[in-house]
Parts: structure tokens; C-alpha cells; sequence
């Protein structure tokens, strides 16, 4: 029996459907071993009721553990074949699994309250089914043991929705009268409702039709990534991703979208299994080219052959919008589709319909639950079908800061000479510092040595770099020394020449910081003015000024590089501290007194002041 079948669940979260899904598992005697048992003595324990939705939990948590889902998935087969049963808790579960094409959902299970009745969310539940174009729907209606099983509550309920799913095209397969906790017409007919004579849960899933994989369509193959052979001297590409539509095999002359760029398929490629003579619609696959032409992640491989996806930066669309934030033109979103992922605008709403009352009004921006109309502009050329072609390539989602905040079907391509595209002004393309600090979850810091020659800055701050990296923690010391070698070999000591070296280092510090390193800046920096143009330069929330603080005579004493020995007997001209001015810090952040101080105390003294920078910071 390889049959599967995959159902979706949806409904509003106290509708029941948890308990209808645990007492599927539990009637169709496909829970492991002993866990009925196992949850129902805990309940005894705990002296409360025992719930099917509990069953649910344990074995959503189990799996949590062992891998990793995006959703909540339980399986269980009847004689007939196998369901995966997908249970989208909220919208937005919803909204990823039916759009990302994680799942590709034949059928679903609408489950109401009897005891409520058809509220907002059940008919925007309903509506997003239609737009998705799940055509196999049941409507079951739960809790019937809370109304006393009365065959009016049922008919109210079933020709109210009704009316409902007509006016969005869906001829529901059935209404069925149930209720998850006491088992109710869910495997068995209910003695409790006699009045009912048609299917069970179990039959009418049953009686679902299986999509066939859409395996004849044309090849819909999203590009997932490319990876080069590491053996010596191969320079062969392995183009990967899943097949959503059709088929491909070696010989096969193929076009990559939106480039256009066209090869042929070399050799199928596996890892670790024999080689299969071709890849369908639903499985991972891997293929060598003829020719070693550069190709992304994100374009499209078709057949030659078949019918080209359209390509383009326009499209009209069908999209229900979830984000807290509105959906409006004056603002820069991601569009996710298939592998894609490029910057989008929303050019104009031509309709909003409101998903639960179905009125729909005009205004150019998207709220909260509202179904809109839209036309939307890419960034960048990108590869699509249209809604009822091919589901995963006319899927897309869109991401708000970060955040899936809506998604739809694209219904339409558009020219994009209606419209001046190349007027529209994209975010540089560069990633910023913020997103940069997001993903890597490293923000830098620059933290400013200042000190006269010999006081300790380059000991203390190497010491702290060294304590960093060990920790995991990015740092760099930029010492000043090191960097009149190279960049500053320009510069001497002139007030001028200072300035111009400070001027420089500020800048580099502040590319490490935006790098995420934590930069320590070791330089005698003597003047109050450059430090206050470094901390503007750099940002005070990002800029911990040190006073490395040892006296002249001290600084003398210890000469490490001979150099006070120089300047005094006059081999150096304008020297700190003896014939050129030091500025010592007004207010500095920290002071470590390497006079009073040891290397160690002035070290942990730093860390300390990092770390509640970094906090701080969080
Ligand atoms: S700064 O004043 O421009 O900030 P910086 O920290 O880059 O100075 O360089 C100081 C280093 O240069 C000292 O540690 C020392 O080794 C060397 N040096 C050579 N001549 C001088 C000078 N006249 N004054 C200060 N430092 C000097």
C-alpha cells in the first residue's frame, strides 16, 4: 500500500480539531505502543479529564524532539492507503505550508464548533482553501455531544457554510456531524445520531480522490543550489533542487529561467544510491550539464521542449495579508517563490476582500486577514506560471522584516512596460548592518586606546583580543605601530599628520565594526578633537573610549622601545608627552590606571566594561 494521501486540518483553534486528529490516530489503532494508555494514566495522575487533543501534544512534542518540522504532522493509514495528516494551527502555519510547497495538500478537514457556529475565521479558513484550489473539502461539524446531538443545530450549521463556500466555488464533499472527544461518526456511525446517514471521517477521506503527482507537466525544477565536484581537477556543476512538475533525465535539452540559459542534462547524480533513469515531479534530484554554464540558485529548469514559465517583473496576484504592520506602497518587501528571493513593491491594490464577509472595498493599502487583489513589481526578473498551471511555481510568499506577513497566487503576468519599473528606486542591494547583525548575531564595537607612548594600550588590548577569540568573539586589534607600517607610512608626527592617521584609522575601525568585530583601537591619539571626530564617526552606541592612564615619568621609566631615551636627548622631535601635547580624555567611558593597576586587573577591568557595552547593546 504506497498510497499517500495528504490532508490538511484547518479551523479555529477551539473548534476541536486537535481532538478529531487524536481520535483519528486512535481509532484507526496507529499510535505506538502503549501511548493511550501512557496519557491516560498520566491524566488519572494529574485528576484531570482525559483528552484526545492530549495524545495530539505528546506526540507533536516527540516529534519536536527527534526532527525537525515546520509543522505539525501525524500520519496513520486506513486499509485504503496512508494520510499525512498537515495541522496548521494558525494562519501563518497555514499560509508557509500551502505556499512554500512543503506540502502539497489534496484534500482538508474543516472542523467547526457546533456549539458556536460558523464564525469569522472558519470562513476565512474557507477562503483560503479556494484560493489555494484545494477543490476536496469536508466540513465537520464537532461537538455535536454539546448540543445534545440535535439534528437542527447540524442543518443550521451545514446550509449556513454552505451558502458560504458557494459564493467561493467549493461544493463541500460532505457535512459530517461528530464529535472528536466521544468518537461520534468519526470511525463508527454514531448510535448518538441516527438521523445521519452518510459517511464517516474515515470513509469520506477515504473517498477522497488522490491528485496524481503532476508528473506530465511540463518541468518545473526551482534550483536549490549548485555544487562544484571537489576532486582534482573536475570541474563539473551539479545542479540540485526538487522537481515540482514534470520529469528529467539524462539527454534532456533544458533552459534555465528567468537567464534563458540553455545546456543539456550530462548525467543524473545521487548520493550514495544507484542512479535512477530519471527524476519525477516530487523527488530531490541532482543533474551534470554538457556545457559548464554559470547558473543560481533561484532560476528555474525547464525542458526545451515544454512550455516556457513567463518570465518577468510584474504580476497580478491574489494575496491574504497576515503581517501586524499594513501592506502599502511605501514600503520594500522580499518575494518568496519557489527558490526566488528577490526585493518587491506593491505597485497598486485593484480590490480588498474582506475574506470573512466577502464585501470588498477600494483603498491602497492591505490590512490584517484581508484578501486583496494586487499588482506587484520585482526587483528582478523572475520565472513563474500562473495559478491552476503549476502550484509551486505560482505559489509565493512575502516576507515583512524578516517574517512571512502574507502570500497568494499569481493570477496574471504583466508588461512591465505599463508601468516604468526602471523608475523604482531598490535598497542597494547590499546587505546592511542591521540585517548583517540579524544573521550572524555579531554586533561590533570599537573600543578606543587612548594613552601616551609605553602606558599599556597594545599590551591590554591584545590581551582582551586574545580573550575574545578564545570566547567565540570576533576581535582585531588595530595598533598603531603596526598600522604606520603600512596604510600610515605616509604620516609622521605633525599635529596634521596625526590628525590625518587618526582620521584613517577611525575609518577602518568602523568597517571592522561593521564587520562585527569587536576592533580594539590601540593609538596615542592625542588630541581631544580627532577622539570626539571618532566617537561621531563611528556612533557613541558603538564607541567605548579607554584612557589608558600612566604618567610621562612613569611612561619614561619603562621605555620599552628606547624611545623616551631618544626624544630626551633630542634624536626624535615632537614626542608626546615631551615636546608635543597630550590631551588626556574629559570623560572617558573608562579609565585603567596601569600606574596602580596590573596588566591582569586593567584586562578583566575591560572585559567587564565590554560585556555591559554589549548588553547594553542588545
Ligand atoms: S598618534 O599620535 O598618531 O595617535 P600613533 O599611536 O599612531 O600616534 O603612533 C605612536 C607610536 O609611534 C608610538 O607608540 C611610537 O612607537 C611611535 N613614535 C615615533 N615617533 C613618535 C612621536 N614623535 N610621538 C609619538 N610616538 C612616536
Amino acid at each position: 500500500m504506497d498510497e499517500v494521501m495528504n490532508i490538511v486540518t484547518v479551523g479555529h483553534v477551539d473548534h476541536g480539531k486537535s481532538t478529531v486528529i487524536g481520535r483519528l490516530m486512535a481509532d484507526t489503532h496507529t499510535l505506538p505502543e502503549g501511548k493511550l494508555e501512557a496519557i491516560r494514566e498520566q491524566c488519572r495522575r494529574n485528576s484531570k479529564p482525559f483528552e484526545y487533543a492530549f495524545l495530539l501534544d505528546a506526540l507533536k512534542n516527540e516529534q519536536a524532539q527527534g526532527i525537525t518540522i515546520d509543522t505539525a504532522r501525524c500520519f496513520f493509514k486506513t486499509d485504503k492507503r496512508r494520510y499525512i495528516i498537515i495541522d496548521a494551527p494558525g494562519h501563518i502555519e497555514f499560509l508557509k505550508n500551502m505556499v512554500t510547497g512543503a506540502s502539497r495538500a489534496e484534500a482538508a478537514l474543516l472542523v467547526i464548533d457546533a456549539s458556536r457556529g460558523v464564525e469569522e475565521n472558519t470562513r476565512r479558513h474557507g477562503y483560503f482553501l479556494s484560493m489555494l484550489g484545494i477543490q476536496q473539502v469536508a466540513v465537520l461539524v464537532n461537538k455535536m455531544d454539546l448540543v445534545g446531538y440535535d439534528p437542527k443545530v447540524y442543518e443550521d450549521i451545514s446550509s449556513e457554510y454552505a451558502q458560504f463556500l458557494k459564493k467561493i466555488d467549493i461544493e463541500p464533499a460532505a457535512f459530517i456531524p461528530v464529535s472528536g472527544r466521544q468518537g461520534d461518526n468519526i470511525a463508527d456511525h454514531s448510535p448518538n445520531m441516527p438521523w445521519y446517514s452518510g459517511c464517516n471521517v474515515l470513509e469520506q477521506m477515504d473517498s477522497f480522490t488522490s491528485a496524481p503527482l503532476p508528473e506530465h507537466q511540463p518541468l518545473r525544477m526551482p534550483v536549490q543550489g549548485v555544487y562544484k565536484f571537489t576532486q582534482g581537477g573536475d570541474s563539473r556543476r551539479i545542479i540540485a533542487g526538487t522537481v515540482d512538475a514534470g520529469k528529467v533525465q539524462a539527454g534532456d535539452r533544458i533552459v534555465f529561467y528567468p537567464s534563458g540559459k540553455k545546456t543539456a542534462v550530462k548525467s543524473l547524480e545521487v548520493f550514495n544510491a544507484p542512479t535512477p533513469e530519471r527524476f519525477s515531479a516530487g523527488e530531490a534530484a541532482g543533474f551534470t550539464m554538457t556545457e559548464q554554464i554559470f547558473v543560481k540558485r533561484g532560476e528555474v529548469v525547464c525542458l526545451e521542449s515544454d512550455p516556457a514559465p513567463n518570465v518577468g517583473v510584474r504580476i497580478r496576484a491574489n494575496l491574504f495579508w497576515l503581517g501586524k504592520q499594513r501592506f502599502d506602497a511605501g514600503r520594500e518587501y522580499f518575494f518568496k517563490c519557489g527558490t526566488t528571493h528577490v526585493r518587491m513593491k506593491l505597485e497598486k491594490v485593484e480590490r480588498i476582500v474582506n475574506a470573512s464577509t466577502l464585501s470588498s472595498l477600494l483603498r491602497q493599502y492591505v490590512e490584517k486577514n484581508e484578501v486583496a487583489e494586487c499588482i506587484l513589481t520585482l526587483e528582478r526578473p523572475v520565472a513563474f506560471d500562473l495559478a491552476g498551471e503549476n502550484q509551486s511555481t505560482s505559489r509565493f510568499v512575502i516576507v515583512d522584516n524578516y517574517e512571512i506577513a502574507g502570500g497568494g497566487i499569481i493570477t496574471e503576468a504583466m508588461k512591465a512596460y505599463d508601468y516604468d519599473v526602471r523608475n523604482i528606486r531598490w535598497t542597494a542591494g547590499r546587505m546592511t548592518k542591521d540585517e548583517r547583525i540579524r544573521l550572524t548575531g555579531r554586533r561590533g564595537l570599537v573600543v578606543w586606546m587612548t594613552g601616551l607612548s609605553g602606558a599599556g594600550k597594545t599590551t591590554i588590548a591584545q590581551e582582551v583580543e586574545r580573550l575574545l577569540v578564545e570566547q567565540g568573539i570576533g576581535s582585531y586589534v588595530l595598533d598603531g605601530d603596526e598600522l604606520r607600517r603600512g596604510l600610515n607610512s605616509d604620516l609622521g608626527f605633525s599635529p596634521e599628520d596625526r590628525k590625518a592617521n587618526i582620521r584613517r584609522v577611525t575609518h577602518v575601525a568602523k568597517l571592522f565594526r561593521n564587520a562585527g568585530l569587536i576592533t580594539l583601537v590601540s593609538l596615542i591619539s592625542p588630541y581631544e578633537e580627532s577622539r570626539r571626530l571618532a566617537r561621531e564617526t563611528i556612533g557613541s552606541g558603538s564607541f567605548l573610549e579607554v584612557y589608558v592612564k600612566a604618567s610621562v615619568e612613569t611612561c619614561r621609566q619603562r621605555d620599552p622601545k628606547q624611545l623616551y631615551k631618544k626624544a630626551d636627548a633630542g634624536k626624535i622631535a615632537d614626542f608626546t608627552g615631551i615636546d608635543d601635547k597630550y590631551e588626556p580624555p574629559v570623560n572617558p567611558d573608562l579609565v585603567l590606571d596601569t600606574e596602580l593597576w596590573s596588566e591582569e586587573e586593567c584586562v578583566e577591568s575591560l572585559m567587564g566594561a565590554i560585556e555591559a557595552k554589549m548588553q547594553g547593546n542588545k
